[in-house]
């Protein structure tokens, strides 16, 4: 059983984003690690939260099991229309980690999101992909009457490379905006999975870093939320 929602924290719960997801149909782009990321995060500011594992490969749900954080798998559609709003009547914040393709499980997560982070690597072939996932998140808009506020943010970026210039200019000026905050690309990140960890939780100078980082991308794309109510 769920436990009973929190009543204490830094955020009004009214203020916050009930179902946040992390997609893009693009691979690899990073929406497992910072959908786990975000629940971590959100748990330890006091908030009771759940992964949705909404991906058939249940990366995030071994990982969170390890955590002992609350998840569920939910991998088809239908499912996940029904009972993403449920789980909003016991957690604060339901985390979705979506999967990597374009798919009718993509489409219900973004008719019951209210907030959609959509991670993008630094790279020209990942940058010419994002205009489905974009499009996906035009049509729920359409549908929903401008919902879900959607954000793209680069992620596992190398240092501050031409590529990153490009990136940045070919991604802003779209119809979502891009977050300033760019997430490096680090080691601490990849290796937190075989940690059974998460940077919020490793010691030392990278994952302090790396965790000051996701930080700066959850509270940026809070205030963006926020600023939509
Ligand atoms: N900021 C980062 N720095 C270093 N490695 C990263 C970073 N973000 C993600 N990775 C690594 O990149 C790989 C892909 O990340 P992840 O599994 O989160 O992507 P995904 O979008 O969920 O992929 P899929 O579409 O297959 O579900 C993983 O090995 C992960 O550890
Ligand atoms: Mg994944």
């Amino acid at each position: 059983m769920p436990k009973a929602k929190s009543a204490k924290t830094a955020v009004a719960p009214q203020k916050l984003p009930k179902i946040l997801a992390f997609v893009n149909q693009k691979g690899g782009s990073g929406k497992s690690t910072g959908a786990v990321h975000a629940v971590d995060w959100f748990t330890q500011k006091g908030y009771t939260t759940v992964l949705v594992d909404a991906d058939g490969q249940q990366s995030s749900s071994g990982w969170l099991h390890e955590l002992q954080l609350p998840c569920k798998v939910i991998g088809d559609p239908e499912a996940l229309f029904d009972e993403l709003p449920k789980l909003t009547e016991y957690y604060d914040v339901v985390v979705v980690d979506g999967p990597g393709n374009a798919s009718e499980v993509t489409k219900a997560i973004l008719v019951r999101s209210n907030l959609v982070l959509i991670p993008c690597r630094d790279s020209m072939i990942d940058l010419a992909s994002t205009g489905k996932i974009v499009q996906f998140v035009r049509q729920a808009r359409e549908i929903r009457g401008g919902w879900p506020v959607a954000a793209l943010y680069l992620n596992a970026v190398k240092g501050n490379t031409v590529l990153l210039r490009e990136a940045k200019e070919a991604l802003q000026g779209g119809i979502l905006p891009l977050l300033s905050t760019v997430l490096p690309d680090r080691q601490c990140i990849k290796d937190a999975p075989g940690q059974a960890s998460t940077v919020f939780r490793m010691k030392g100078t990278a994952p302090k870093s790396a965790a000051n980082a996701y930080t700066k991308l959850l509270t940026e794309a809070l205030k963006l939320f926020e600023a939509e109510l």
